[in-house]
């Protein structure tokens, strides 16, 4: 008899009953009950008692994403960095579109602080560490010098007071940024995801995290932060 796992089907092992099967899975939903009990499946009082218990599952895994959307420490590095990476390019969007010139420098802000915590995060846990390999050190050289520049720009981009040329600067900031995580996503990526195993992919971006939570000074979980699901 097939019994059906979510998305998956999957045949009951001979050495379980039926009953134990389902409490194995918590997931288990019977193809047809009459042909379950046929077979010496659970009655309607044990069914009762499966579907209570997977509903609180349920309950309880919607709460924990809804509630705590916790990293998971599951995550590959490059998951986790391309998902900073969409933040960013978020709030260079929202750059564009905002009208006046204080929500732009709410929204630089933000971008400044999630990108700040992200270059720290990034330069510890993957840059650093590869600059010695010769199959990553070009990328990883030039990632770190862009940081620099970064860092300068965002630095000048503080000092200046007239609005309107802060904003013009903001703009050349984004540009500078942008080709930068293209950079990244399409050169060194790739490369480090072709060269390096899952399980150390696994092991640098829970390296990450521990820095990117450290270092966020933003009120929000942005990006990596707000990570909930697979690795890469
Ligand atoms: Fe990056
Ligand atoms: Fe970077």
């Amino acid at each position: 008899m097939k019994l059906k796992f979510g998305f998956v089907e999957e045949k009951r092992p001979a050495s379980l009953s039926p009953v134990k099967f389902c409490h194995v899975s918590h997931l288990f939903i019977a193809s047809s009950r009459s042909d379950f009990r046929a077979q010496g499946g659970p009655n309607s009082a044990e069914l009762a008692g499966m579907k209570t218990k997977k509903s609180r599952v349920s309950q309880a895994r919607r709460r924990s994403v809804e509630v705590s959307p916790q990293p998971t420490l599951d995550a590959g590095i490059l998951t986790l960095l391309e998902r900073d990476h969409r933040s960013m390019k978020e709030l260079m969007a929202k750059l564009k579109d905002d009208k006046t010139n204080t929500k732009r420098f709410a929204t630089f802000r933000k971008l400044e602080k999630l990108l700040h915590s992200h270059m720290v995060a990034e330069e510890k846990a993957l840059l650093e560490p590869i600059k010695t390999n010769p199959k990553f050190e070009d990328e990883a050289i030039e990632g770190l010098e862009e940081h620099e520049i970064h860092r300068v720009v965002i630095a000048s981009i503080q000092r200046v007071k007239d609005p309107d040329r802060r904003y013009v600067r903001m703009r050349s900031f984004c540009e500078i940024l942008t080709h930068h995580l293209r950079e990244e996503e399409e050169e060194l990526f790739p490369e480090y995801k072709r060269l390096t195993a899952k399980v150390t992919r696994r092991s640098v971006g829970r390296a990450f995290l521990k820095t990117r939570k450290k270092t966020n000074s933003n009120r929000e979980n942005l990006g990596a932060l707000d990570t909930v699901a697979t690795s890469r």
